[in-house]
């Protein structure tokens, strides 16, 4: 079996991640996905999934006991300080988890021989690209969100597995897709941007994308996000489509017009190019509107 320990297991990655890694499907999941061709099997894993409770990544005291005693092969880190509004007023917190948490998980991973596989953000890229970033391009983060997760991947070593992520949306976390359907539901209409454009990503097609990761444990800076480059106001338009909505639910406005304006300064452009997986023979990912139609199937089984 496969020793892994997964931080952050109670976030909206993190649990579906705790399903795949057990063999099972998660809500809005696909087990026809299969990243490098295999099956999951349910004894391939032995999990120690840690959830804040269990395990504060910012006491590295903490970090060094908790691994040396779990001594996993593998580790993922999803745990995340991923609030990037209140970041801009809470930068100490937010450095103090999402880069130098990071730097003493990797450290904690290497004291132990264990492969560090460390989860992060299209927001490390400034967004005036105007085609899909691949892993190589400079990174130049807007907010402090972006820098902070920047800085965590500066703090793990070459050896470590990078991935870049991007609209995380999974049918038991807090995302805007539950907002939409909470509004659908009420009859309220919504406004969303079609100045930001990007790649949605589903967290049940991202966990099992990162247990073919865990298998071939490959180093390096990856992309890892469903296939289609798109706008906020075209998903929440599809979304509440699915939802049942009138054409007219979703108006769609500029960023400028949001109010009130949010405190984090977004990418414009932060869709991610997935070429880089797709040439090391992996599956490519799910197109969005997949995993879009997986969420809405499964929302109401939600706990
Ligand atoms: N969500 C997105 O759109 C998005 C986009 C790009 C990349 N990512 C990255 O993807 C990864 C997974 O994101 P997610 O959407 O699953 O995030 P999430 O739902 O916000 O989960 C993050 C988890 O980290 C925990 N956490 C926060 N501070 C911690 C600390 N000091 N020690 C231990 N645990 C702590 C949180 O627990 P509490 O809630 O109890 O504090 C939460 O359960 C993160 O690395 C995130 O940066 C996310």
């Amino acid at each position: 079996m496969i020793r892994v320990l997964v931080t952050g297991a109670a976030g909206q990655v993190g649990q579906d991640l705790l399903d795949v890694l057990a063999g099972g499907t998660p809500l809005g999941g696909d087990p026809s996905f299969q990243p490098d061709g295999l099956p999951i099997g349910s004894d391939e894993f032995a999990v120690m999934g840690l959830t804040h409770h269990d395990l504060d990544i910012t006491d590295p005291d903490a970090v060094n006991r908790t691994v040396a005693m779990a001594r996993p092969d593998v580790i993922i880190h999803l745990a995340a300080y991923t609030a990037v509004d209140k970041a801009e007023s809470d930068e100490e917190t937010c450095i103090a988890v999402n880069a130098l948490g990071t730097g003493a998980l990797s450290d904690a991973a290497h004291a132990v021989g264990a492969h560090f596989i460390a989860v992060s953000t299209d927001y490390v890229y400034d967004g005036t690209k105007q085609e899909p970033y691949v892993e190589t391009d400079a990174t130049n983060p807007l907010g402090v969100y972006g820098r902070s997760k920047l800085a965590g991947e500066e703090l793990c070593r070459p050896e470590d597995t990078i991935v870049r992520t991007s609209w995380v949306m999974g049918v038991r976390g807090r995302n805007v897709l539950h907002v939409i359907g909470d509004r659908v539901e009420k009859g309220e209409p919504v406004r969303f941007v079609t100045d930001q454009i990007g790649t949605p990503t589903f967290a049940a097609d991202l966990a099992r994308a990162l247990i073919a990761l865990v298998r071939r444990r490959p180093g390096g800076v990856w992309h890892l996000a469903n296939c289609g480059t798109t706008s906020w106001y075209e998903v929440a338009r599809s979304a509440a489509e699915l939802f049942g909505a009138p054409a007219d639910f979703v108006t769609p406005i500029l960023t400028s017009e949001l109010t009130p304006a949010p405190a984090a300064t977004r990418p414009a452009h932060s869709s991610l190019s997935t070429a880089k997986w797709e040439a090391a023979g992996f599956t490519p990912m799910p197109d969005w509107h997949d995993g879009l139609a997986r969420f809405v199937r499964d929302r109401s089984l939600r706990p």
